[in-house]
C-alpha cells in the first residue's frame, strides 16, 4: 500500500512514558502531525519500500536505559529499525550512527580520542576479572568507576575506592557489565565546584549548557530530573512523572568557553547527532576538561525557561518541522543497500532557516 505523501507525519518512536510531555505539547500547541511510535512493541516488514512508510521523519527517542524499565527489547531493535529505515532513504533525527554510539561509552571515547579531544583515562573490559589488571596496567588513580558500556541515567556505574575495594567485589561477584558484557573501568576525577557541565546542541550547533550539581553519591543527572536551581528555586518538572521523587539533582545555566563550544560542536558533528547533550567534567587536580558522555537522548532541563532563558523545545520542533518539509519535498530514494544518510541537515534546504 502506497500512502499519500500529504499524510505522512513525524513519527516520535519512544518507550519511557513520561520524558517526552514536554515535545509532545509543544508538537499540539502548533498543530504539527505526529505520531507516537512504542519502542517496545514493535515489528517492520524488511521488505517493504519507502512509500509504504508512513512518516516524513522518524525522531528516534529510545534510550540505552530502557533495560530499567523492562523494555530490554528496544535496545538493539532499534538499531536494527533505523538501519533499516534508513536503506530506504527515510530520514531519521538521531539515526543509527549516533544510536550505535549511544549504545556504546566504549565507542564514544574511540570517536573523542580520534578528535584529539580529552577523556577521562580508561580501560575497556569484557570481564570482571580483568578489571583490577586495567586499571595496573593503565596506570589509573584510584578512585575508579567500573561504568557498564550501555548505560543511561547513571545505570550501571559503580565508584570503588581503593584497589582493595574492587577487588573484593570482583571475587564476590558484585561487578557486573550491564547487557553487552562490557564496561569501562575509568578515573574518577574529583570534580571541580562539585558539577559538570552538559552542552544541548541542535543540528550539530550549540543550544544551550547547564551545570549539573550531582545528588551526593549519585550518577544520576538527568537534567529532566532536576528539582532546583542552584538559588534554591524550585523547577518545574514537566517530563517527569507528577509522582516522581525529588532527586536533590541541582542545576545552572552557563555559557562555556568558546572553545569548549567549538569542541561540542565538533563531536556533535562527528558523531552525527542532530539532537543530544555532551558532558564533560573539569578535574580538580589539574584543570583540564574531559569529556565523557554523548548523549543522543537528550532531555531539555526541566523548566529550562527558568534555567535557560528559554524553551529549548521550540527550537527543536522548527528543526523537525523543517526537516519534515524537506522530507516531504525530496524525492524517495529507491532504497538500495548504501544509500547514502544525510546526517546533518543543511539548511539550505526549502524548509526555510532554523531560528
Ligand atoms: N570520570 C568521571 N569522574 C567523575 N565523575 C564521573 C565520571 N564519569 C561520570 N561521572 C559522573 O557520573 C555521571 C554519569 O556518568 P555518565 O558517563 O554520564 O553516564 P550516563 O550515560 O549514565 O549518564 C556523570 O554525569 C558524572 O556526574
Ligand atoms: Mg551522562
Amino acid at each position: 500500500m502506497s500512502i499519500a505523501r500529504a499524510s505522512r507525519s513525524i513519527a516520535v518512536y519512544h518507550e519511557h512514558p513520561d520524558w517526552f510531555k514536554p515535545l509532545f505539547a509543544e508538537l499540539e500547541r502548533r498543530g504539527v502531525s505526529y505520531e507516537r511510535v512504542d519502542a517496545a512493541s514493535h515489528s517492520y516488514d524488511p521488505s517493504e519500500s519507502a512509500a509504504d512508510v508512513p512518516f516524513s521523519l522518524v525522531f528516534n527517542r529510545a534510550s540505552p536505559s530502557a533495560y530499567l524499565r523492562g523494555h530490554a527489547q528496544t535496545t538493539f531493535y532499534t538499531l536494527h529499525w533505523l538501519r533499516h529505515l534508513e536503506r530506504l532513504g527515510i530520514p531519521t533525527v538521531n539515526g543509527s550512527a549516533i544510536y550505535a554510539l549511544e549504545l556504546s561509552k566504549a565507542s564514544q571515547l574511540d570517536l573523542l580520542h580520534s578528535l584529539g579531544l580529552p577523556y577521562p583515562r580508561s580501560r575497556a573490559i569484557n570481564n570482571p576479572a580483568r578489571a583490577v589488571a586495567a586499571v595496573r596496567d593503565a596506570g589509573l588513580r584510584y578512585p575508579v568507576l567500573v561504568k557498564a558500556n550501555v548505560g543511561g541515567s547513571g545505570a550501571g556505574i559503580v565508584r570503588y575506592d581503593t584497589e582493595d575495594a574492587l577487588a573484593s567485589a570482583v571475587a564476590r561477584g558484585d561487578v557486573s557489565l550491564g547487557v553487552d558484557g562490557t564496561a569501562l573501568v575509568q578515573e574518577a576525577a574529583p570534580l571541580r565546584d562539585g558539577h559538570i557541565t552538559r552542552v544541548e546542541t541542535l543540528n550539530g550547533e550549540y543550544l544551550y549548557a547547564i551545570d549539573v550539581y550531582p545528588a551526593q553519591g549519585s550518577f544520576d543527572l538527568c537534567p529532566a530530573d532536576a528539582c532546583q536551581r542552584t538559588d534554591g528555586v524550585e523547577l518545574v518538572r514537566g517530563a517527569c512523572a507528577v509522582d516522581a521523587p525529588q532527586t536533590g539533582l541541582r542545576v545552572q545555566g552557563t555559557t562555556p568557553s568558546r572553545d569548549i563550544i567549538a569542541q561540542v560542536e565538533q563531536i556533535a558533528r562527528a558523531a552525527e547527532l542532530d539532537v543530544g547533550g555532551i558532558e564533560f567534567l573539569v578535574d580538580d587536580r589539574d584543570g583540564h576538561h574531559y569529556f565523557y558522555d554523548v548523549n543522543a537522548l537528550s532531555n531539555f532541563v526541566a523548566d529550562a525557561t527558568n534555567v535557560v532563558g528559554f524553551d529549548p523545545f521550540v527550537q527543536l520542533v522548527d528543526y523537525l518541522e523543517a526537516r519534515r518539509r524537506s522530507s516531504d519535498h525530496a524525492p524517495r530514494p529507491n532504497g538500495a543497500l548504501g544509500s547514502p544518510t544525510a546526517h546533518r541537515w543543511s539548511q539550505e534546504t526549502p524548509a526555510g532557516a532554523l531560528p
